[in-house]
């Protein structure tokens, strides 16, 4: 069957979709993106990715390229003509097309916006979770806007390269103090010594990650202790637990940090069940998008 993407108010075949070489996306990564997972068709915790997305957009002073409502109805069609069930919708929004100067382009372009899908077998997620995943360790090297889902990736790419090369899934940034601030593409926690369950708060250098929100107020609601407080490299390999957290993970358990091995080198009980919660809360929190049958404007 083949792909489409909505590439600036036109679905398109996948493999014949293309923007501008004078795309400020292309050019200074001058954009913004947003990923969501669909479970059963439906975008899975939908409302604070379209949050994320709105505020992503007003820090870098990007004007959104239509209302939420009509956003909604492209995301579900998107998903309607790929026949998505399971997998993962990608939304990129740029500044726009204008001749390569480096201020904004005035008077402001139209913002480019590019959306695909991407079928994932739900059974390679489950089998990765059952085994748990290794992660390795990198110096943090990014910018201090990390809070802004922005496509400037590089050191993310890199950091993931690295932990490929290393037969691992995931890097996690450690800070200057030794402090670990989150995955490449994920959040960082850990089940501590002494059973808390920790991740970063969001007041450091890190994305705002929608799943980990949502964990959160699952873990409070089962009565777990949480904490968002930050926890070394050396606690997080003496912990309990450690898990990830993301839109394309959603709750992965890791049994490998740097080679040693987390928890006796088994997936934590606490991970398991969280990643259960998760996945039940988010298949029922979808947003209209994935199901509307309107057409788009
Ligand atoms: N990444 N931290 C970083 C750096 C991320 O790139 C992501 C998501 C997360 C988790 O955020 P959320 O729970 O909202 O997905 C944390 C997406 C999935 C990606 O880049 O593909």
């Amino acid at each position: 069957m083949p792909r489409f993407a909505y590439v600036n108010g036109r679905f398109v075949r996948h493999a014949d979709a293309a923007v501008h070489i004078e795309d400020r996306g292309y050019q200074f990564a001058d954009g913004i993106y947003e990923v969501w997972s669909v479970m059963g068709g439906r975008l899975g915790d939908a409302p604070g990715h379209f949050a994320r997305l709105e505020r992503s957009l007003g820090e870098l002073r990007i004007a959104a390229p239509m209302s939420l409502a009509a956003l909604k109805v492209v995301l579900a069609e998107t998903v309607r003509r790929n026949r998505l069930r399971e997998g993962l919708i990608y939304l990129q929004i740029t500044r726009g097309v204008a001749p390569r100067d480096h201020p904004f382009p005035d008077p402001p372009p139209l913002p480019a916006i590019v959306i695909t899908a991407k079928a994932v077998d739900p059974a390679v997620g489950e089998a990765r979770a059952a085994a748990g995943i290794a992660v390795i360790t990198v110096p943090e090297s990014r910018w201090a806007r990390c809070d802004i889902k922005t496509i400037a990736l590089l050191p993310n790419v890199l950091a993931k390269q690295a932990a490929r090369e290393a037969g691992a899934a995931e890097a996690w940034f450690v800070d200057d103090l030794g402090l670990v601030t989150e995955g490449g593409s994920s959040n960082a926690w850990i089940v501590d010594s002494e059973g808390k369950l920790r991740t970063r708060d969001i007041q450091a250098n890190i994305l705002r990650g929608v799943t980990r929100a949502t964990l959160l107020a699952l873990a409070a609601d089962c009565g777990l202790a949480v904490e968002e407080r930050p926890f070394s490299v050396a606690e997080a390999r003496s912990a309990r637990e450690a898990f990830i957290t993301g839109a394309g993970a959603l709750v992965m358990p890791v049994t490998r940090i740097d080679g040693h091995l987390v928890g006796g080198g088994v997936p934590g009980a606490v991970a398991q069940r969280l990643r259960r919660l998760y996945i039940d809360q988010a298949r029922s929190s979808f947003d209209e998008a994935g199901s509307s049958p309107a057409k788009p404007r």
